[in-house]
């Protein structure tokens, strides 16, 4: 088992075109390491690089104690999980599972061992004998994750494996990954632009944007604490509201406002004082914004008075679009909720969770 290091990696292809950005991750042994973001961001690149299958611009990426810039890609001892599952269509499963081992010259008796345990493993024992056209959708993407574990690898790479599954599936196989991470305790670096895969399944979440590292750490971390506004904004579901205004002092109390609201900001930070008068911006997650109406105490002074736009029924809650100001806004309620499209009703931020950002650099402000 090895972990991997990328060190100030930058990655430009022809035409000028950069992709990885001066990016360095440290990959623990064993962890599973995901790295999110949206298309084009610069994902595949990455673990591209990793792999072998793409040449480091600059700076340096080793697996272990090894620095492999110039290692052939078979003799990195990694297996990646591409998107399109890429099966031979004119072998059995068996033997898609078997061919990269015979072609590293295994014997006879251990390939079959390692065939029949990640046959086990995934539940296709009894595929075997089939061929890749007479197989589901789910059960194409566990000969595909079937073919790198029987490898044994240092290090598995995942390039958004399950994005060609539909949403239940996808939901079952990730479950299954994070399984597999657990049974086989190896070193795993999974890509995807799905946050929801990216909180479930990642020890830790590497967010990156435009090929530069944004923010590591774990996802509760990340998601309590956005290093920017773009992570803020990434990570969360719906996402993050934001208002641009500015801070203020109301007879002597720091408050946000905007054209058509302000909010109170009741024992909030003290290093924001400083910056009363400026520019700033504000962050509040929907499910951090409550109807006032249902509340014991509506807190006086903190109501802003919002529009009802688009109720969203969604089942367990809803999502009430509203327009304060000139801010659209989303916040979750109960299911139960009575807001109705176009009456006006106060709500309250839970001004103990909001988030404030630079308004020129998108910087979190501690
Ligand atoms: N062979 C190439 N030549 C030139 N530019 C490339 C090449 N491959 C990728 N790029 C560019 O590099 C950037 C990063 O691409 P990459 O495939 O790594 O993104 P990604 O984050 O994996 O996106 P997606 O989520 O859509 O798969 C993009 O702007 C892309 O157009
Ligand atoms: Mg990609």
């Amino acid at each position: 088992m090895a972990g991997v290091l990328i060190d100030r990696v930058t990655k430009i292809y022809p035409g000028n075109v950069l992709a990885v950005d001066d990016a360095s991750i440290e990959v623990e042994d064993k962890e599973f390491l995901v790295l999110v973001g949206p298309s084009g961001c610069g994902k595949s690149t990455l673990l591209r690089m990793i792999a072998g299958l793409e040449e480091i611009s600059r700076g340096t990426i080793s697996i272990g104690d090894r620095v492999v810039n110039d290692v052939a890609p078979k003799d990195r001892d990694i297996a990646m999980v591409f998107q399109n599952y890429a099966l031979y269509p004119h072998m059995t499963v068996y033997k898609n599972l078997a061919y990269g081992l015979q072609l590293r010259r295994l014997a006879r008796s251990e390939i079959d061992r390692r065939v029949r345990w990640a046959a086990q493993i995934l539940g296709i024992e009894d595929l075997l004998d089939r061929k890749p056209k007479a197989l589901s959708g789910g059960q194409r993407q566990r000969v595909a994750v079937g073919r790198a574990i029987v490898r044994q690898p240092q290090v598995f790479l995942f390039d958004e494996p399950l994005s060609n599954l539909d949403a239940k599936l996808r939901v079952q196989m990730r479950a299954e990954i994070a399984k597999l991470h657990a049974r086989l305790e190896s070193t795993m670096i999974y890509v995807t632009h799905d946050q929801v895969e990216a909180m479930t399944l990642g020890n830790r979440i590497a967010v990156i944007q435009g090929g530069a590292v944004q923010q590591i750490d774990a996802p509760l971390a990340i998601y309590d604490r956005p290093a920017n506004r773009f992570v803020a904004g990434f990570i969360g579901s719906p996402p993050m509201n934001f208002f641009e205004g500015r801070l203020a002092s109301e007879n002597g109390s720091l408050c946000f406002e905007q054209e058509g609201f302000r909010v109170r900001l009741d024992g909030k930070i003290p290093s924001l004082s400083a910056r009363s008068g400026q520019d700033i911006v504000l962050g509040i997650r929907p499910e951090h914004i409550s109807d006032a109406r249902g509340r014991p105490d509506p807190g006086a002074g903190r109501e802003v008075r919002a529009r009802v736009d688009v109720v969203e029924p969604m089942g367990a809650e809803v999502y009430v679009h509203l327009v304060a100001g000139g801010t659209t806004f989303v916040a979750r309620f109960d299911s139960h909720s009575p807001a109705r499209p176009e009456e006006e009703i106060p709500v309250v931020f839970d001004v103990t969770r909001a988030h404030f950002f630079d308004a020129k650099t998108g910087a979190a402000l501690a």
